[in-house]
Formats: C-alpha cells, sequence, structure tokens
C-alpha cells in the first residue's frame, strides 16, 4: 500500500512515521509513505500557496495551482484509489471506515491550513473528506497522521500478533477489557483473581463481561 501525502509543513508528518509501527511497516515493505512539500509546487517567485479570499473576509485561502499541479503529477505516475482531504467537515473516520481503507492500493491526501482551500480542489480532485472528529485542528497535517495510522496497523504482517489488531475496542461492537501486568499486587492495588487462575475458559469468559460492562458504561450507543 502506498500513502502520498501533500503539505506546506512536512517537518510535521516526519516524526509520526518514523518510529514504532509506522516505521516497521515500512522497513518491512508493507507500505511505502511519500511526503510531498506543496511549496515545490508553486510557480511563483515566493513560492506562496495561499491568497486573500475572493469576496473578503478574513484569513487566506491555499489556492487550486500548486495542488494541481502536484496531484496530475503524481496521478500521472500512478493511479490512485482514493484523493483524501483532512477537514472537520469531512465524514467522521471510524473503524469500519480504516478497515474498508486498508484493502487499498494507493491513497493520495490533502492537508489543508489557514481558512482552507480553495474549493475548486475539493470539486475537481477530492474523491473522499475525512475528519478525524468534532474539532477543528490548525491543520490537516495530525489528522493524516491519525488516518494513516489507523489503516497501517491494520495492513497483514504489521503488527507482531496479527490477532492484537482484531482484538482492539471497536473492531468487535465492544470496548476492551481492562488488562494488568506484574505487580500482581502493587501496594495493595491487587489484579483480579481470576487473570491469576491459569483456567483459560474462565479468563476469557470474564474478559466478555468486562468488556460488556464497559461498553454499557461508556458507550452504549455501540450496542444498538
Ligand atoms: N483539519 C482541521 N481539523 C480537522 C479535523 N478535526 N479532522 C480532519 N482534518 C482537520
Amino acid at each position: 500500500m502506498r500513502f502520498d501525502i501533500i503539505t506546506i509543513l512536512p517537518a510535521l508528518l516526519e516524526s509520526p512515521f518514523a518510529h514504532s509501527i509506522l516505521q516497521r511497516a515500512q522497513k518491512k515493505g508493507r507500505v511505502e509513505i511519500v511526503i510531498h512539500n506543496l511549496r515545490d509546487y508553486s510557480t511563483n517567485k515566493q513560492k506562496s500557496v495561499d491568497d486573500y479570499p475572493y469576496g473578503g473576509g478574513s484569513g487566506m485561502v491555499m489556492g487550486i495551482e500548486p495542488f494541481a499541479n502536484c496531484i496530475n503529477k503524481l496521478k500521472f505516475e500512478r493511479e490512485y484509489d482514493e484523493v483524501i482531504f483532512m477537514t472537520p467537515d469531512g465524514e467522521t473516520l471510524s473503524q469500519t471506515m480504516a478497515n474498508e481503507l486498508s484493502g487499498k492500493g494507493n491513497i493520495m491526501i490533502l492537508c489543508g491550513h489557514y481558512k482552507g482551500i480553495d474549493q475548486r480542489i475539493r470539486d475537481l480532485f477530492v474523491t473522499r473528506e475525512i475528519s478525524i472528529g468534532d474539532y477543528v485542528l490548525s491543520g490537516g497535517e495530525l489528522p493524516a497522521a491519525v488516518f494513516v495510522d489507523s489503516i497501517v496497523r491494520l495492513l497483514p504482517g504489521v503488527l507482531n500478533n496479527e490477532t492484537s489488531a482484531l482484538s482492539d475496542s471497536f473492531q468487535g461492537e465492544l470496548l476492551d477489557a481492562p488488562i494488568y501486568t506484574r505487580p500482581a499486587d502493587w501496594q495493595g492495588h491487587k489484579v483480579p483473581d481470576i487473570l491469576l487462575s491459569g483456567n483459560e475458559a474462565a479468563i476469557n469468559n470474564w474478559r466478555d463481561e468486562q468488556a460488556l460492562e464497559r461498553t454499557k458504561l461508556r458507550r452504549p450507543d455501540l450496542l444498538n
């Protein structure tokens, strides 16, 4: 799988992809993540990518020219399954969406800044608009990193234990049961006895019950 991410702040995206699971996935060749600096596609001397909004109003708007240059160059090199714009007014990212998109080949992601991007970029190039939640961030880079992470960890061979992505909260209908590690007793705070029992069937039962309880309490909407 391949992601091409277009941004005016490539440095913001370096660290999230340079560690842990995302780094390992790239080293193993399961995913290629390529970051493109939008300024490289600006044709004016100042390398600017934004301009004043038509009709007035505050804030600057990212213009169509640099995005079009970059998107067209990438599309000339390969076909894309989706061109995604990260935006708070998009569809909300969900586990179902991550599962679906993990089956795709090439995904392009556009990150916006300032007041937003020229509507024509969205109309002409974007196939899907995705939000990571009902709050506004300063740009699309952090949302893009969240989005890519949610997909890459699902790719075959990325997690050491293939089943561990399947037992994530949201992967079934329920949240995860609580988990513990050593010591069994920390200053009088004990791990539930059942987990020390060695009785696998009883432990699984307990985990199912706990998952259900936690879901009822925290996210009853998931049970409908
Ligand atoms: N850009 C700014 N805020 C965002 C959000 N919540 N989701 C996706 N992209 C964004």
